[in-house]
């Protein structure tokens, strides 16, 4: 099978080092053929037969991409166009390219891929496989959003004396643009971790129907989906229905810092305005209530006053009510007056469909993509 592979000249990449950023921005392949239809019913499944580099769906069709490709020299699956068992990783990580610029034409602008990747032992080395995909995304104009750690605890055991078990694999946060739709809320709500949730994920392997360690856990898919995946929009202008939150004064008392900031704010007899002018401010005394009105009711003098009076009281601790809990208010509508459809989520290697089932359940339309046809509903 031929496939165009583009023009993948590497420039050199200018990351946060102040020099204007010269890499080229993403290059959308021009779509041919005939496009397989998206159904739009919530929970809605569709499997197609195809190469994830090559998927018949039209341009800017899909919200999300979530996927675990082959990993290098892991496994041959016995198709003649499978990803995985090229000689080089040069050859393997320009296949992977080669899915990302496809994927990049599927993807709606304010789309997100995020890709489960793993690394290979090669001649008694890692081949840094992760790394070279990184790499080879940002000089293809992507943007390398989170490099987020897969950390597990049960991993298949190792039989090497000379080095580490392997304990963890990446999960890379790709975007087309940087204005991509992202519940950092949503995603707080429901995994905790306070206002600045991290990039290393516990997910332990579970053991599936036939004992073995299944090997992509449904919860990876559920956060990709509770932070990058919209539930609905609107069909007509495309509208991304998102959250509208508000900021409360409450804390996560689960973290001491959390805990004893609550505390003080009760023993020094702080009030609701104390706290919103200390949110207000921020953490810098020369805050946006120096220029702005604040919302809050008060003038700037006042909040500036109320904002000292709080932080003296805090102390440090005054730092944690600028982070504090938020409460959902509503969702963002559009003008359209049509219903809205559920988001579209992408495995273009599913395998047996684990992407599937959990956008399904998630009320998502779930495609999938291999070169394998499996037994999917397929609605
Ligand atoms: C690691 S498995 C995916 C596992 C999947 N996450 C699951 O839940 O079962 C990789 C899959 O990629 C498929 N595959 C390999 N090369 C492919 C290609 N070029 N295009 C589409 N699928 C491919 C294989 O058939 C296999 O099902």
């Amino acid at each position: 099978m031929s496939l165009e592979m583009g023009d993948y000249a590497r420039t050199i990449a200018a990351f946060d080092n102040g020099e204007p950023d010269r890499r080229r921005p993403p290059q959308k392949k021009k779509s041919s053929g005939k496009y397989v239809g998206i159904p739009v019913a919530p929970g809605a499944t569709k499997i197609i037969t195809a190469d994830a580099r090559k998927i018949p769906l039209p341009d800017a069709s899909v919200d999300l991409i979530i996927t675990s490709p082959p990993y290098w020299k892991k496994r041959d699956y016995g198709y003649p166009e499978q990803i995985g068992l090229e000689k080089t990783p040069q050859e393997f990580v320009a296949n992977i390219q080669a899915a990302l610029t496809e994927w990049r034409r599927i993807l709606k602008p304010a789309g997100s891929v995020f890709l489960n990747m793993g690394d290979t032992y090669h001649n008694k080395s890692l081949a840094g496989i992760p790394g070279r995909i990184e790499a080879a995304a940002c000089d293809d104009g992507w943007k390398l959003r989170n490099r987020i750690i897969w950390a597990k605890e049960n991993g298949m055991p190792e039989p090497s004396k000379t080095r580490l078990a392997n304990r963890h694999e990446y999960i890379l946060h790709l975007t087309p643009t940087q204005n991509y739709y992202y519940d950092i809320v949503g995603y707080s709500e429901k995994y905790g971790n306070g206002a600045n949730p991290g990039d290393v994920w516990n997910v332990n392997l579970k053991r599936d129907m036939s004992k073995h360690l299944a090997p992509f856990p449904e919860e990876l898919v559920e956060r990709a989906i509770t932070l990058a995946c919209p539930s609905e929009v609107c069909p007509v202008c495309g509208h991304l229905r998102s959250r509208i939150y508000q900021r409360t004064a409450e804390l996560d008392e689960s973290r001491p810092q959390g805990r004893r900031a609550m505390e003080l704010a009760r023993e020094k007899g702080l009030t609701a305005a104390h706290i919103a002018a200390i949110q207000a401010t921020g953490i810098s005394d020369a805050g946006k209530a120096l220029r702005v009105q604040t919302g809050t009711g008060k003038n700037t003098v006042d909040v500036k006053r109320l904002a000292a009076e709080a932080k003296k009281a805090l102390g440090g601790y005054f730092r944690e009510f600028t982070f504090a809990k938020k409460r959902t208010i509503g969702w963002t509508s559009c003008e359209c007056k049509v219903d809205f459809r559920p988001a579209v989520v992408l495995d273009p290697f599913c395998g047996t469909g684990t992407t599937l089932r959990v956008a399904s359940a998630m009320g998502r339309v779930a495609i999938g993509v291999d070169l394998a046809s499996f037994s999917h509903t397929d609605e």
